[in-house]
């Protein structure tokens, strides 16, 4: 079941370890995904299993337009269509919201989060040369994509 999570530390904690599995070191920090939920335009998503939280999403509504701050599943939930779920949400939610376009960044190499995005309607955009300062990927470099909203 996908829910709006609210701002608790025990949501924090969980948002935290699936940081750290997804992201290594890389991940957001506890004090940057408090920071993010006090964001009054950021709202974040979870895919609930069992009273855990085994996915996430976070989504910045800025006007016309929608960020995808960011979007993760635990590894061994992974590839049974909770992230497709998860961007369905949040693209139902931007346009509920009035935004006409939603937006994202991912490194080039990021093939499983590529492979995501287009599955569900994101397109290239263009291509950002040493977006991230830091990466475990092979490259630094980004994809800007896009969903027309309202179609
Ligand atoms: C990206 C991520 C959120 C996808 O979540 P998921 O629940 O596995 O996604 P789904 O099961 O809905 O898969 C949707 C599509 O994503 C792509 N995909 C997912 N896992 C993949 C894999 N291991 N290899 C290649 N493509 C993959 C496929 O196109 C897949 O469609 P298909 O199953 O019909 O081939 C997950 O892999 C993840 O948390 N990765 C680590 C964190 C991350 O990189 N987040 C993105 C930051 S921008």
């Amino acid at each position: 079941m996908i829910t709006k999570l609210e701002y608790t530390m025990q949501n924090i904690f969980q948002l935290s370890n699936i940081e750290n599995e997804c992201f290594k070191r890389n991940a957001w920090s506890i004090p940057a995904l408090r920071g993010e939920f006090e964001n009054d335009f950021s709202h974040f998503f979870g895919y609930v299993m069992d009273d855990k939280i085994v996915g996430y999403t976070c989504v910045r509504i800025m006007y016309e337009e929608a960020q995808v701050c960011n979007i993760a599943v635990l590894p061994e939930y992974q590839r049974q269509g909770i992230g497709s779920q998860l961007v369905q949400k949040l693209v139902d939610f931007a346009t509920e919201s009035g935004c006409q376009v939603a937006e994202l960044e991912v490194n080039t190499a990021n093939e499983k989060a590529v492979g995501l995005y287009l599955k569900n309607g994101f397109v290239v955009a263009g291509v950002r040369p040493n977006f991230y300062r830091t990466s475990t990927y092979p490259t630094r470099d980004a994809f800007t994509m896009l969903k027309q909203l309202n179609q």
